[in-house]
């Protein structure tokens, strides 16, 4: 048996949303969590890929206990083992952010290559020319990656990422904390998750100079030792999930009431929703009301590291942009590839044209339910919008890429009035 999600639609949505904990936040500071010796995190969302990075926590010697179903109790002393060769390190693209714990435990240490959706190639050069910058010579052979230590970790470390990456950013402020060294980090990334990572860190002694500016960020670590008693952190709301319901409420939307997030860090995706013509309000510093109208004007977006409008939100502006009166071009600069939802939109009848790393998006365009396949977390999240606009029956097959960031994605709907259910269907068998 395997388990699709169905709507019968066109739904119409009305009522009140909260997101839930931000896996992008989460991911890294359950890395990060291998700097101190016991630490509460609250506000944990239950998907996938939480589970996954527990999972590889406790095989590094880490403990873990629910102490209620949002809130999670971390203890951890020291890495006691060199070499990540499990599958869950395939299976999701933080498992990469565990490395500093370990070379700082045994200076080396052998991993598989970090996983994640594949909607692009993934490669980790930014990861592996920071470790080089600690000191460390790395080796990649087809599936795994090997890291020995090659000098002294120098006193004073500069970081100039060729891209504005998250993971990388993430990476170099975990390798100076661990190794105690002053980094700078030029072209770094700011996305909110970012710095949520410095805020958890900053409890341990740690101090940041963040230089939006000139895209800088200097770490200056503590010289002490890491502290041994508890520490409580409340992980951040989910930016893409709160942008999620936004999109939605902008195609379908009675009066959605989206809560849970700052709105002062969703400056570009609101813009982008105002421009469409869908009525957008903020009612607080963490709630917005959105409102479909009968006309959508076209879009141009280009998705860009933070502060402009992110990659994961690209493919629901497309279902967006299937409603939307004319051409709409989006751009993404991030993934260049990440169009895996394309197809699957266009047997529900979108008329989407993909060149390169644009969509053009002709709108607006009736959309039929149909049989989809979800490739990867946010394909999953837009297929599924898309299926609550269209007539008829939708059923999305691949959910188990919703499951692993989108906590309670289907519930979440129904409450809004969604017609959405989670079934268990048959699984063909071909010889
Ligand atoms: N890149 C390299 N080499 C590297 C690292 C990155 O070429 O060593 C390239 C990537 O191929 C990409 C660009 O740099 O073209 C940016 O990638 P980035 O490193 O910023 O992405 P990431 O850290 O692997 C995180 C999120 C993604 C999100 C991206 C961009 C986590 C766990 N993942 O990935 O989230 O799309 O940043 O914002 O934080 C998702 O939530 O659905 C998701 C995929």
């Amino acid at each position: 048996m395997n388990e699709v999600i169905k709507i019968f639609g066109p739904n119409r949505l009305k009522g009140d949303i909260r997101v839930s904990g931000s896996k992008n936040a989460l991911l890294p500071i359950i890395a990060a969590s291998t700097l101190v010796d016991e630490v509460k995190l609250q506000n944990v969302p239950n998907i996938t890929d939480c589970y996954f990075m527990l999972s590889i926590f406790r095989e590094l010697g880490g403990n873990f206990t629910w102490l209620d179903n949002q809130t999670l109790g971390l203890g951890f002393s020291k890495a006691k083992s060199d070499t990540l060769l499990l599958p869950y390190v395939t299976a999701v693209r933080a498992s990469i952010l565990f490395v500093p714990a370990i070379l700082f435990a045994f200076d080396h240490c052998k991993i598989f290559l970090p996983g994640g959706d594949s909607f692009s190639p993934r490669p980790v050069n930014y990861h592996m020319a920071i470790f080089e910058e600690f000191g460390f010579k790395c080796s990649l052979s087809k599936n795994y990656l090997s890291i020995n230590r090659s000098r002294r970790t120098p006193n004073r470390v500069t970081i100039n990422l060729p891209f504005a990456s998250v993971g990388a950013t993430q990476q170099a402020i975990l390798m100076a904390t661990f190794f105690r060294v002053n980094t700078e980090i030029f072209n770094a990334a700011f996305e909110p998750e970012i710095l949520d990572l410095m805020k958890f860190i900053k409890s341990l002694g740690v101090k940041f100079q963040v230089l939006f500016s000139r895209k800088l960020i200097r770490v200056f670590p503590a010289k002490r030792s890491k502290p041994r008693k508890s520490h409580i952190f409340k992980v951040q709301g989910d930016r893409i999930e709160f942008i999620t319901w936004c999109i939605l409420g902008a195609l379908c939307g009675d009066l959605v009431r989206v809560t849970g997030y700052p709105v002062k860090w969703l400056k570009r995706p609101l813009e982008v929703i105002h421009e469409t013509g869908a009525r957008i309000k903020v009612e607080s510093k963490d709630t917005v009301l959105v409102k479909t109208q009968r006309r959508i004007k076209r879009v141009s977006v280009e998705c860009k590291p933070y502060p402009d409008f992110p990659t994961d939100a690209q493919p629901l502006l497309a279902v967006l942009a299937t409603q939307c009166d004319g051409n709409s071009t989006i751009t993404d600069t991030v993934f260049p590839s990440r169009f895996s939802h394309c197809e699957e939109l266009k047997k529900m009848g979108a008329q989407i044209t993909v060149k390169g790393n644009s969509l053009t998006v002709k709108g607006p365009t009736k959309l039929l339910g149909a049989s989809v396949l979800s490739h990867d977390i946010r394909a999953s999240a837009s297929l599924i919008v898309a299926g609550i606009i269209a007539e008829g029956e939708t059923t999305v097959d691949g959910i188990h890429h919703l499951k692993r960031g989108y906590e309670k994605f289907d519930e979440k709907l129904r409450s809004l009035g969604a017609n959405i259910f989670t079934m268990e269907q048959e699984v063909d068998h071909f010889c």
